[in-house]
């Protein structure tokens, strides 16, 4: 296997929106990026992955550009931009962008070129099709944030594929200029210095010619089979490649709905020549009566065993992204943790253990490396997220699904979880800024907050600093070979990492009760690299208290 840096690297997702607010406006930005990135580097994080910070009329909070190569005024200026990567490299932090080119903004040049006539030089920029009549798009396919994946244009009463909201038309890669466009949009980036790429919904740019209906899940089709992982996507990966990304020395990781193991050994494989690593989404979906929305949770087996799967499978042939949450995701600690008070520290670091000491490239999510959890939605009007609006509208609002029961779904998986502001001290707004935040700061911020835990010997931001730390010294939690035990419990779960003669046993209770545990007999007594409750490991039988986690090293 060959070792690289970004395999070794940990990575911290900024979603500049939240992140800190530098002129009171409300609203994150580059220059309050800046202003934290000594706290980033006494983390110990080597790499931040910024969401966008393009120009961009946030219909979908910057994933929705109207130009490549412009900042977005919220967030700054150009310059704000140059001296933020400077500022970063200065602290040998890397800076990787988030390439958002499954689409674009319907107020990007390009769309609004290609909308104006059917022989515009841009129309083919773009995928257009005839409907019926205005009321009859060309299929039953749904759009991600609701309604049809249609829209229907006046001006030359065609329709256009939007497979998110319909600000965010779909580009047709099937188009050599868009490709080229593109290329080009990316080389100049990567000549300003930046370090990589997280590519959006990049399993989804290669359609099917032939656009049939879709298997109705419900009110629309679904437009997945025709759209994800398409017939051309590995092609067009493989051209980026090699007009690209093979020139510069980057990091890539492409966020690929829709992905199996088989799938991310070509998008990630080893000599594929397409991408570093992907982000698949098993261990976070669910599923439920609702789509995506439900309030249940997955049995710890079900989890164990994805990523099992991802660990044994792609070992030796393509490398793995390690998270458990992100900005479309609910707080890691209250969806597979704890956050009740007593048990919010404990299962944020165990979570923390058992994602870290696997195999792959770690992400960690702003606010997960202080125990930061869902947000106490109240009402609708609690929602900034155009996926969240427009679901309570479709299911609820509609009368489909009475409140009381789609509520507890909605508040458990809403973006905005993710989204609420980062929180840094105990003063009004945590810190976040000193105008009004342009979404509601969680309550709990006196409580959990960067400046009491990095006083805090104790908190879940010592334990995640140490973690990083450990990576950088041990290179078996970077190459070591994952082997699942008691894949059975319900309760535990427990691996082992063997790297030549050195061997980890990582042990994590997903339980809020106390659980027996049967130390492997070549273990015992063996010293501990980490744990997050203190114990003594040198006998046979021990039990663990709730959410307790502890590493073993045998070297
Ligand atoms: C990705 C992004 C998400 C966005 C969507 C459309 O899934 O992570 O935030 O809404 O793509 O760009
Ligand atoms: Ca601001």
């Amino acid at each position: 296997m060959n070792r690289t840096w970004w395999k070794e690297a940990v990575i911290y997702q900024i979603y500049p929106r939240s992140f800190m607010d530098s002129n009171g406006d409300g609203i994150g930005d580059l220059n309050g990026i800046t202003s934290r990135l000594d706290y980033l580097k006494y983390l110990g994080i080597d790499v931040i992955w910024l969401s966008p910070v393009y120009q961009s009329p946030n219909d979908d909070n910057g994933y929705d550009i109207s130009d490549y190569q412009a900042i977005m005024d919220d967030f700054g200026t150009m310059e704000d931009f140059d001296r933020l990567l400077a500022e970063a490299h200065k602290r040998n932090i890397r800076i990787v962008m988030d390439l958002v080119v499954n689409h674009t903004s319907d107020e990007h040049q390009w769309f609004m070129e290609s909308r104006k006539s059917k022989d515009n030089a841009y129309r083919d920029y773009y995928i257009w099709r005839e409907g019926q009549d205005a009321q009859t798009p060309p299929n039953n396919w749904g759009s991600c944030f609701g309604g049809s994946a249609w829209q229907y244009d006046k001006e030359t009463e065609m329709y256009y594929l939007h497979l998110f909201s319909k600000k965010q038309p779909d580009l047709n890669w099937d188009n050599p200029k868009v490709r080229e466009e593109v290329f080009t949009m990316m080389k100049w980036w990567c000549d300003k210095g930046i370090d990589g790429f997280r590519m959006d919904v990049i399993s989804m740019i290669s359609k099917t010619k032939e656009m049939p209906d879709g298997k109705v899940n419900d009110l629309y089709g679904d437009y997945g089979p025709f759209c994800m992982n398409g017939p051309n996507v590995h092609q067009y990966l493989q051209e980026m490649n090699e007009k690209v990304l093979s020139k510069y020395d980057i990091m890539t990781v492409g966020e690929t709905p829709g992905v199996t193991t088989e799938l991310a050994k070509q998008y990630a494989g080893e000599n594929t020549h397409e991408l570093n690593m992907v982000f698949q989404f098993e261990h976070v979906e669910e599923g439920g009566k609702y789509g995506k929305w439900t309030d249940e949770k997955a049995p710890l087996t079900t989890f164990k065993n994805i990523m099992t799967r991802w660990q044994t499978e792609l070992y030796d042939k393509a490398w793995n992204s390690l998270f458990l949450d992100n900005h479309d995701q609910p707080r890691a600690v209250s969806r597979f943790g704890d956050d009740r008070p007593e048990h919010r520290e404990n299962s944020a670091k165990m979570l923390a253990t058992c994602l870290h000491m696997m195999q792959g490239t770690p992400y960690i999510y702003q606010g997960e490396e202080l125990g930061m959890t869902n947000y106490p939605f109240q009402s609708p009007k609690d929602f900034r997220d155009i996926e969240s609006i427009n679901a309570y509208e479709e299911w609820c609002a509609s009368g489909r699904v009475p409140h009381e029961v789609f509520w507890p779904c909605i508040i458990a998986k809403s973006r905005d979880n993710a989204r609420t502001p980062m929180q840094w001290d105990d003063t009004k707004h945590a810190g976040f800024t000193t105008g009004t935040p342009w979404i509601a700061v969680n309550p709990n911020y006196t409580e959990i907050n960067a400046k009491a835990e990095t006083n805090d010997p104790n908190s879940v931001f010592h334990y995640y600093k140490k973690l990083i730390m450990l990576r950088k010294q041990n290179p078996i939690m970077v190459y070591g070979k994952y082997e699942p035990l008691l894949e059975e419990s319900e309760e535990l779960f427990v691996y082992t990492r063997t790297l030549e003669k050195e061997k980890l046993l990582v042990v994590c209770s997903f339980s809020d009760q106390a659980v027996p545990f049967i130390i492997p007999d070549e273990f015992i007594g063996m010293p501990c690299l980490i744990a997050n409750i203190e114990n003594t490991y040198d006998q046979r039988e021990i039990t663990l208290r709730p959410y307790e986690a502890f590493v073993l090293q045998i070297k």
